[in-house]
């Protein structure tokens, strides 16, 4: 099985736990339904998402994402085929911001998009490790 990896980062507009709690409600269903699984980092400052399923259906709903209102500057990070999931029986896992990742100002200074490829994915491997349940 083949699937399409893609992460993007993003500046939240009007963050607020109750936006929050939609996106990933809404997530969730639509994820399930269409066979995506991922991670939606966020804090007020960034969002860090990855998506990851059938090309057809990640193709689909990040097209929907980036046209979203709620956040602006979407910048893609990864865009790969892989043979296995990293968060294989998560329909949108979030997280806060762990201490190891980025601060606010290293974030207002652009880091996240210089971060190489395999360290953005490696910043979610180590996420799905510590959560169990989380591969495939
Ligand atoms: C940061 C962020 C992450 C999102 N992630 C997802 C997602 O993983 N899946 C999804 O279906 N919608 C996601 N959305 C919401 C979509 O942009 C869009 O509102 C939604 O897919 C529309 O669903 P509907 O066509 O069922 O109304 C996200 C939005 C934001 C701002």
């Amino acid at each position: 099985m083949s699937y399409l990896q893609i992460v993007y980062a993003s500046r939240p507009l009007g963050y607020d736990p109750a936006i929050l709690l939609s996106i990933l409600f809404q997530s969730r269903a639509n994820n399930a339904q269409a066979q995506i699984t991922g991670c939606l980092l966020c804090r007020d400052d960034i969002y860090l998402q990855l998506l990851e399923g059938p090309a057809h259906s990640v193709r689909r709903i990040y097209g929907k994402i980036v046209q979203d209102d709620r956040h602006v500057d979407v910048t893609e990070l990864v865009r790969q085929t892989a043979s296995e999931r990293i968060f294989g029986k998560w329909a949108m896992r979030d997280d806060p911001f762990q201490s190891w990742m980025w601060t606010r100002a290293e974030v207002d200074a652009g880091v996240v998009k210089k971060v190489p490829p395999d360290e953005v994915l490696g910043v979610f491997r180590r996420l799905a490790q510590d959560m169990p349940g989380s591969g495939d």
